[in-house]
């Protein structure tokens, strides 16, 4: 089954077609990040004008590439949520849209459900059951994945995602936005151990985070110190070792506490290559996706909607979204 995969959640417009006999043949995606930097953020509804613009042409784009029309097209899946309300609203219109003119069923995809099995897509897939680390500008969530659709939220964040204390921190350091990247090659050029940051929670039993503390501690010291390079760079390594030792740490406790041998790392923070390093050295098998599947992209939704609508599941014809759903709320049961 060949199914057409629609992400536009955020600032990224993406698409992909995944065959369930040959796996993913195409996808293309395109970031907005040069329209929102100079306001340091996302602004919703200039996401929701670009989406506009660029998702048709790219579906064209991508069928061209892959030599399929839309007839060979035999599902449409695309993000309902979490996400920006308008910007959902833009993939969701046209991927239901494109299945009633396809004549096609049309399925609604969880963003983070996308994200979770993205490592799924490689050439030595996770099996189940696994313990998945979600880490993105919106999600610092530890689940337990027992199989597709059947996702206990272990521990989550009190305040603010690992993401977005990257993205604050560098922020402070004067490097832009989205600076989760840019703090972690400026972290290169740090001296380690000329500060130390607290590790948030490490003390406490349980699988929570919170990471709001660790900012305001960059933001501390950098009045104390001052922003010279040097200690822009010292201050980024410490930051990054801080935030990092406390998901490795969070992880083994996860692990420790199912029995499970698996982690499958997921989400833009799992592109940080200190974090990588951390979790190959522990004593478990560690899947990560591509650097490309870490960040928002098509793959991942038309894989999950691949495997819901050979489960059986697909939209009925009214357009839906859902910006704040909640991972625990796709049960097994909705599978079917
Ligand atoms: O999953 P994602 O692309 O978007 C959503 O939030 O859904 O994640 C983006 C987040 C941003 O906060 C960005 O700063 C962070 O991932 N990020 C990184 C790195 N690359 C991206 N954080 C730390 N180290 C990186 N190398
Ligand atoms: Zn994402």
């Amino acid at each position: 089954m060949k199914v057409l995969g629609i992400e536009t959640s955020c600032d990224e417009t993406a698409v992909a077609i995944y065959d369930s006999e040959k796996g993913l043949l195409g996808h293309l995606v395109y970031t907005q990040t040069p329209i929102h930097k100079e306001f340091g953020g996302v602004v919703p509804e200039l996401a929701s004008r670009d989406h506009v613009r660029k998702t048709i042409p790219m579906v064209a784009q991508l069928l061209q590439e892959t030599g399929l029309k839309g007839s060979d097209i035999e599902g449409v899946a695309y993000t309902v949520g979490p996400g920006l309300a308008g910007a959902l609203m833009v993939g969701a219109t046209i991927g239901r849209s494109l299945a009633y003119a396809w004549n096609v069923p049309a399925v609604a995809v969880h963003h983070m459900e996308g994200h979770l099995l993205a490592p799924r897509l490689e050439p030595n897939p996770p099996e189940f059951p696994f313990i998945a680390l979600l880490v993105s500008g919106g999600h610092t969530q530890l689940v337990k994945v027992t199989q597709v659709g059947d996702y206990e939220i272990l521990g989550d964040t009190l305040d603010d995602a690992v993401g977005e204390a990257f993205d604050k921190t560098a922020k402070i350091l004067g490097l832009g936005y989205p600076g989760g990247a840019a703090l972690a090659e400026l972290a290169e050029k740090g001296k380690p151990g000329r500060f130390t940051f607290p590790r948030p929670m490490i003390n406490r039993p349980g699988l929570e985070f919170s990471f709001s503390g660790l900012k305001t501690f960059a933001a501390n010291t950098a009045r104390e110190f001052g922003l010279d390079d040097q200690t822009r760079a010292d201050i980024a390594c410490a930051f990054q070792e801080a935030a990092i030792d406390t998901l490795v740490i969070k992880c083994r406790r996860a692990l420790q506490q199912t029995g499970f041998k698996r982690l499958v790392v997921a989400g833009g923070v799992g592109a940080n290559k200190l974090l990588r390093a951390r979790l190959t050295a522990e004593n478990a098998e560690v899947y990560f996706p591509r650097f490309e599947f870490c960040t928002d992209n098509g793959a991942m939704i038309a894989y999950v909607g691949c495997l819901r609508l050979l489960a059986g599941q697909h939209e009925d014809l009214k357009i839906q979204i859902l910006p704040r759903w909640p991972l625990s709320d796709l049960a097994l049961g909705s599978f079917k």
